[in-house]
């Protein structure tokens, strides 16, 4: 089988061909993915309809799958395969830029998406997050190092009624471990509060600014899904944002993620 991988943005994101992912990968063939994954940030497949057995044993090539929220549905009969399904606009707190989990000490590395049901709308974009670093002036790069900020999950509590607010604190700047590249890390407003050592007042126009800059238009791939696809992101050099705008429509999507480490 020979993959053939093309740029889907002039920044990020990759779509393959020539791997048929419901078949097992090679070790040479996953070699060639994984490291177009890391360098690229989000990989995507067309037509693939990938069988849960087969989902779960992609995934497990990338990682140790994340423990589900038993209270997240799930594909029946298999646990460890979580159902995206449509929630209401009013509490879909992924409709903002954000890397998963980024509130929690060892947020997750990588997420496999399968689309079973696709509405019209329902896009997801991601932004390249070594490029958000390396667009940045040497001067803001230096005044950079070595900060770290406190993330919350307060956009979560708020919008599902949670009364804990999981919080951790992550530097701003990240290395991928794999790549040893930099990587701006941030997110929403509501999630990067506060800079270490500095006031809200002090950190909260430098964390917008980066929040802002990262999502600039040429930073970003806009997936329109189609029944069948298959996207694989990175969530150390990535940020991601659900558009909610179908409504009442049905959309799921099967998930899995895979565990990560300590950002450094
Ligand atoms: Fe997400």
């Amino acid at each position: 089988m020979s993959i053939t991988i093309t740029p889907l943005t002039g920044s990020v994101g990759a779509l393959i061909e020539g791997a048929d992912l419901n078949q097992p990968i090679t070790p040479e063939e996953f070699a060639v993915l994984h490291q177009a994954l890391v360098t690229k940030g989000v990989l995507v497949w067309r037509g693939q309809h990938l069988k849960p057995d087969a989902h779960i044993a992609f995934a497990k090539l990338w990682g140790t799958p994340a423990q589900n929220n038993p209270l997240d549905p799930s594909v029946p009969g298999y646990p460890g395969l979580i159902q995206v399904t449509k929630i209401p606009k009013a509490t879909a707190s992924t409709e903002a830029w954000h890397s998963d989990s980024i509130y929690t000490k060892v947020p997750p590395k990588i997420s496999i998406l399968s689309a079973v049901v696709v509405p019209h709308g329902g896009d997801t974009m991601w932004c390249n997050q070594y490029l958000s670093y390396d667009r940045l002036s040497p001067a803001m790069q230096a005044m950079l190092e070595g900060l770290r900020a406190r993330f919350t999950g307060l956009r979560l509590a708020r919008m599902r009624g949670i009364d804990e607010v999981p919080e951790a604190v992550h530097p701003i700047v990240r290395t991928h471990p794999e790549t040893k590249r930099k990587a701006l890390y941030v997110g929403h407003p509501d999630t990067a509060q506060q800079i270490e050592g500095m006031t809200v007042a002090e950190s909260r126009p430098l964390l917008n600014f980066l929040y802002e800059h990262s999502t600039a238009p040429d930073n970003i791939y806009r997936h329109m899904w189609q029944v069948g696809d298959v996207v694989i992101w990175d969530n150390r050099c990535t940020m991601h944002y659900a558009v909610h705008d179908y409504g009442e429509a049905d959309r799921c999507l099967n998930r899995i993620t895979l565990l990560g480490e300590v950002p450094v």
